[in-house]
This record gives C-alpha cells, structure tokens and sequence, in this order.
C-alpha cells in the first residue's frame, strides 16, 4: 500500500480525489484545517468507500506537526489542495491568499524535505494564464497574474520550479485545473461553497433548487457566439481520476511535469443553463447584466499533453456535470450543514 497525503482532503476537489485514490489502491491520509471544508465530509467519504478514512485536523503551516505526519505514516507523495480559490477575496484580502497559498506551499515543502518526502503534486489553475491571447490554451503560453489568488498560484508554480532546479531528488506535478464542476454520483459529496457562490455551476444549482430567485449572466457580448462567456467544464471526478494518472506517472518515472487539466472544449453560459435545465426538469430563470469586471471572454484548455504523458483524457459531458450536480444539490440544498449536525 502507497501512503499519500492529501493536504485539503476534506475540500471539493481533495474529497473527490481522496475516492478515485482509494478506487486506484492507494491509501490516502486527509490532513485539513477546515477552514474552507467541512467535517461532515468524512463520514460521507466512509459511507462511499466502505472504510474508514484517515485524517488529521491541521494546517500545512505548522512544519513540525506536518513533517511527523509523513513520518509517521511513511508517506510516499503529497497531493496539495489546500489553497484558498476566491478571486474577489484574493483581491479584498491578498496577505490572507499569500500565508495560506504562498507561506503554505513552502511551510508543507520544507515538512517533505525534513521528513524525506520529495514527491510533489501541486494544484494550480488556468488562472496562470491571465487573459490568454488565443484559445486553446497549451503549456507552453505565457503566465500573468490578475488577481493575487493568481499571483499565488503563479508564485508557488516558480517556487516548485526552483526546488526541482536545486534538488535533483524531489519530483513535482503540477496540474493546471481548468472549471471543476459536478459531483460524485452517489450525490454525497460535491461542492458546498460558504455564503453566495461565486462560480457559475454551484450559483446555478442553487437557483434550480429555489434557493436563489435567479442567475445573473454577467454578460451577453463577448465575441462568443452567443455572446456568453465560454469556459472548458471539467467534471470533478476526471480531475480526480487526472490525479490519479499524474500521481502513477510521478512515483513511477520520477520526472516532473505541469499539464494542463481539462477537455480541451468550452461551453457558454448558456449551454450550462440550458444543459442544467434539461438536467433538472425546469427552467433556470436568468437575467443578462453587465460584464463582471476581471472576466475574461473564452478559456479552454489543450489537453493534448495530458494524453501524451498520463494516458488521460476527460470522459463526462456537460450532461453527466449536470445531472450530478442536481442529484448532490436537491439531496443536500445546505451542503454538509445537516451532516455536522448529525
Ligand atoms: C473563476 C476564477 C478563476 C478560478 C475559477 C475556479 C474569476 C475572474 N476567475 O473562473 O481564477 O480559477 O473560478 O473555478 O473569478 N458567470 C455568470 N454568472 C455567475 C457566475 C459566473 O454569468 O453568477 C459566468 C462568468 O462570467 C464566466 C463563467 O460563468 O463566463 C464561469 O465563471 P466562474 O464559474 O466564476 O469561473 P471563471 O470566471 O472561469
């Protein structure tokens, strides 16, 4: 058995990643503060896998406690999710976004280094690229940063880039993320975002369940062709299962790599309504209003790398995000709120 630590396993991303890893015969321990997560998430994940889930309450700030961690566990790879993602915050509370995601990503590196643990799979973001000049994106466009969460990611990218430079034994991944969307289909775990949600897929589910009156669709004349923004949807559990391959490739070549992680095809707003819509049975109710300031007009990914190096491609449609989401939004409209009081 190949003990990994997810740091951040009880988030969205960490949760569903933290299945597909037991799926694939790992043995993942979850260390989060729960500062963006919630408790409740791991009892769902026992319900999910059959067995009981390994995890520490902690923060990836606190060296000693993270190094003994490894230690103790003979911790193979380190799979990082823990990184604050709220654009709009970045920009309110950049020195929250620079301890946690920056002063984060060193503090668990050097825990690995004391601890003899030098494989590395970090979470980036299609954020990296800024307002890419043309689409689809590869890894070789240049990186440029538009918010301090940008920043963050762009900064812990190089700070990865200068370990594997300095110190021949230690391996990275890094995985640019493109839009997480979806849910596990059991409907047990999926995104429970705090307050009112930034990102399209969660604001929409919310207005299909009756929780919010309807979606603002922050612009209609973007050089698109319906004049909506056009993104490249990732189902969460093909990013998880992209997890997977990157972490196989890693501990068996040993050589270091950043790919992108998405289909490599984007759908509009619209499409996302329309496609939920028939997801759930109803209409969404939408209002078209100005541009969100920061947007960008299209993002979607060139995905060939992944195929070339992992043997991965994303395998759910827009329909499969969809009806996932709904079945985990009308089965728990609070998120994990009722788990934690059970
Ligand atoms: C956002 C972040 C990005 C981050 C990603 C995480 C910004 C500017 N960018 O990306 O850095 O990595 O989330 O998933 O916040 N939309 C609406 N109404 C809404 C919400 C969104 O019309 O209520 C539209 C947006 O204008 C955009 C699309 O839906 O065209 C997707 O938006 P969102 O889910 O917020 O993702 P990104 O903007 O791509």
């Amino acid at each position: 058995m190949t003990n990994i630590l997810l740091t951040g396993g009880a988030g969205y991303i960490g949760s569903h990643t933290y299945v597909a890893l037991v799926s694939a015969g790992y043995r993942p321990i979850i260390l989060d503060d729960y500062s963006n997560s919630h408790p409740g998430v791991i009892a769902r994940l026992e319900d999910i896998t059959g067995q009981p889930v390994a995890h520490v309450r902690g923060s990836v700030l606190d060296v000693a406690m993270v190094s003994a961690l490894i230690e103790q566990h003979a911790v193979q790879a380190v799979l990082h999710f823990a990184g604050f993602k709220a654009v709009g915050e970045s920009v309110a509370e950049p020195l929250k976004y620079f301890d946690n995601n920056i002063t984060g990503t060193v503090r668990l590196m050097q825990a690995m280094e004391r601890a003899g643990c030098r494989a590395l799979v970090f979470s980036s973001s299609a954020t990296v690229y800024g307002d890419p000049a043309a689409v689809p994106i590869t890894e070789a466009f240049p990186l440029a940063h538009t918010s301090p969460y940008g920043y963050s990611k762009i900064a812990c990218e190089h700070i990865i880039a200068a370990m594997l430079a300095a110190k021949p034994d230690w391996h990275a991944s890094v995985l640019r993320y493109f839009n997480p969307v979806g849910a596990h289909p059991s409907g047990l775990i999926g995104e429970s975002p705090q307050g009112v949600p930034n990102n399209l897929m969660p604001y929409v589910a919310q207005v299909a369940t009756g929780k919010r009156a309807h979606l603002n669709v922050w612009g209609a004349d973007y050089p698109t062709p319906d004049g909506t923004g056009l993104r490249d949807y990732i189902h969460v559990m093909d990013l998880a299962e992209g997890h997977v391959a990157a972490l196989d490739a890693l501990l068996q070549t040993g050589r270091s790599f950043t790919v992108n992680l998405g289909t490599g095809a984007g759908h509009s707003v619209l499409e996302v309504v329309r496609a939920f819509s028939l997801a759930c049975g109803h209409a969404v109710p939408y209002k078209i209003c100005e541009r969100r300031p920061g947007d960008i007009a299209q993002c979607y990914a060139d995905a060939t790398l992944a195929l070339q190096l992992l043997g991965w491609r994303a395998q759910r449609t827009l329909a499969d995000m969809c009806a996932d989401t709904w079945r985990w939004q009308s089965r728990n409209p609070d998120g994990y709120h009722e788990a934690a009081i059970a």
